[in-house]
């Protein structure tokens, strides 16, 4: 998208706003199923934690996409969207049993990632087709929160504990039909997911009735130009020929699966705020925005650095400027970051905002949650509207005897 196309969307629906590319998904999509196009059966489920509008799950399902799934609600709105249940993936962790069943009953595929659950599971429902969560021991990732598959991580069945899995499967005869592995996110040594999937081959050998492996996601995407990423050529490239002659050696074609969030989600997205206010003080130059971390927390919670870009005024002569919101805490978006001359009212573009970040959003101090446009075919669509103060009332409840005192 270009930033006239952004100036033009902040005009029309108003700041702060977060604005989608869509060809940009697509192509994403596009660009990881040729990687891997030596796989004959290959499935890309959309993580949807990274950004779960409906019609963002629409589009990826118009593209032949499944979905991935963290939780029952996730489930249902893959379910809204128009997904047949047999292309929903649903990987919890630490959820009650009640919650699993009630997904299993939808008819989704269950991922199970601790030996407890696994038994209660199989002893209750042995005719039940159910992939197991492996936990590879591999530490990865961009941020001690995304590193998810090390021997720390409350992740993943241990690879160690693999007889004790295997005793499980065998006593309550469990159908067990794929094994995954998720590593952490931002993993850019394409060696590391290599090394992790020869963990997952492995254990793969101790399952007879297999149809997939899982390889999970966590590629890492550039955030600003000539930024570093994952080579997905080169790792479709290697991965392929080796899967290829693991299923050769297992005796049955499998599926390979992919949950990737980032990767076809993150540089889609722009976020786009006013200027509400720059700041000299003794130390720095504050450019004061219509927002906060109640609507981008990740460079508060995990120190992501996403280019900023002055739309209103891009051809400006560059200075330095600290970043911040208008949150009753420490709010910085940016430190110290060389952006064109900025002034009160321009319009700010953060890149790479189309992963965890509306999806993260919150009212915290009371505020609405900013409204979201897919950018299709040279126009914006609203696909969700900005929140209103009904929104912020919503699900509370007044006692009648304290609003009589109002
Ligand atoms: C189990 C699982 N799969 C897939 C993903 C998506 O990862 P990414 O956004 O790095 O592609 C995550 C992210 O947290 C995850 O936990």
């Amino acid at each position: 998208m270009q930033s006239k196309d952004l100036l033009q969307v902040a005009e029309q629906f108003g700041s702060p706003v977060y604005v989608y590319d869509a060809e940009k998904i697509q192509s994403q999509y596009n660009r990881l199923s040729k990687a891997f196009s030596k796989v004959n059966k290959l499935r890309i489920n959309y993580a949807v934690k990274a950004l779960s509008n409906v019609a963002i799950l629409q589009l990826l399902r118009e593209m032949g996409s499944g979905l991935d799934t963290v939780s029952i609600q996730e489930v249902m709105l893959g379910l809204h969207a128009g997904y047949e249940p047999e292309k929903i993936f649903y990987t919890p962790n630490g959820v009650s049993l009640e919650e699993i069943e009630e997904v299993n009953a939808m008819g989704v595929q269950i991922n199970i990632d601790n030996l407890s659950i696994l038994e209660q599971f199989g002893t209750k429902y042995p005719e039940v087709p159910v992939c197991i969560r492996i936990n590879p021991h591999v530490m990865a990732g961009g941020n001690a929160n995304i590193s998810v598959g090390h021997i720390d991580s409350k992740f993943g069945i241990s690879v160690h504990q693999l007889p004790h899995l295997v005793r499980i499967v065998e006593n309550t005869k469990m159908n067990i039909v794929g094994i995954h592995m998720h590593t952490g996110s931002d993993i850019l040594d394409i060696e590391v997911f290599l090394y992790a999937a020869e963990i997952l081959f492995d254990a793969a050998k101790s399952f007879k009735s297999l149809e997939f492996l899982d390889f999970g996601s966590g590629f890492k995407v550039p955030y600003k130009k000539d930024d570093i990423e994952t080579d997905i050529e080169e790792l479709g490239k290697k991965l392929s020929k080796r899967f290829n002659a693991f299923c050769i050696e297992y005796g049955k074609e499998l599926t390979l699966i992919f949950e990737p969030g980032k990767f076809l989600v993150s540089e889609a997205g722009f976020f786009l705020a006013k200027v509400n206010v720059v700041k000299q003080t003794t130390s720095t130059v504050f450019a004061g925005i219509d927002s906060g971390f109640n609507h981008l927390i990740r460079p508060m919670l995990y120190g992501s650095q996403h280019q900023i870009e002055n739309i209103s005024n891009p051809k400006g002569k560059e200075r330095f400027y600290s970043v911040v919101g208008y949150i009753c805490e420490t709010d910085t978006f940016a430190n110290n970051r060389r952006i064109s001359e900025i002034k009160e009212g321009d319009i700010l573009c953060f890149r790479n905002a189309g992963a965890y970040c509306f999806s993260m959003a919150s009212n915290y101090n009371s505020r609405y949650k900013p409204a979201e446009v897919l950018w299709m075919n040279g126009e914006g669509h609203l696909i969700r509207a900005h929140e209103s103060f009904e929104d912020i009332l919503r699900n509370q409840v007044q006692l009648p005897h304290l609003v009589e005192t109002v």
